[in-house]
């Protein structure tokens, strides 16, 4: 079997290009998630896959909430910054001097500049390997209606 071209193909599913957030002991923390789906309608969930390595993992596991922020085509910086650092080490939010917004129902805070943010509760969460797949249930949400350009994944690389 060739690994390289099972991979590739499998790379050639295209990810959406999306901030996860967390927010634990007032800290706020941000990182780039591209293996996330929806899962159900009713009850409006969805799924994140995140390394157990990861601080936002971490996060999310004591918190049980997290806020998912889809990127707009112009926002690779963001997306490189926070899937390449890690908020053990560095403030990424201020870094790149993201705006945030607080939510209605989670304690995360949204970004602005995103073509939407999800608030999500933990309702599930299963082992897989070395991650954790998270199940999150929307339970508020705000969209920019005027930006329609996603940041898109295809065989990594962005498509902008
Ligand atoms: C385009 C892109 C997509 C990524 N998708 C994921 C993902 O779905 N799950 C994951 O665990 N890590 C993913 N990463 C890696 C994390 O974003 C990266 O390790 C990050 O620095 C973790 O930050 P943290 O330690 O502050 O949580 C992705 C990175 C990039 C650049």
């Amino acid at each position: 079997m060739d690994k390289e071209l099972m991979n590739l193909a499998v790379r050639s599913l295209v990810w959406p290009v999306c901030l996860v957030g967390a927010t634990q002991n007032e800290k706020h923390n941000i990182m780039t998630v591209a293996w996330i789906t929806q899962i159900s309608a009713d009850p409006l969930q969805l799924i994140i896959s995140i390394d157990k390595s990861r601080y936002t993992h971490n996060m999310i596991s004591e918190t049980g909430e997290f806020v998912v922020s889809i990127l707009g085509s112009e926002q690779k910086e963001i997306a490189v910054v926070c899937g390449s650092r890690s908020g053990r080490n560095v403030d990424k939010v201020k870094q790149l001097k993201i705006e945030t917004i607080p939510s209605t129902v989670v304690k995360v805070p949204q970004l602005a500049g995103c073509l939407a943010n999800m608030e999500c509760k933990v309702a599930a969460q299963y082992p897989a390997g070395n991650r954790t797949l998270f199940v999150g249930e929307v339970v508020a949400a705000d969209i920019d209606k005027e930006n329609l350009k996603p940041m898109i994944m295809y065989r990594g690389k962005y498509i902008e």
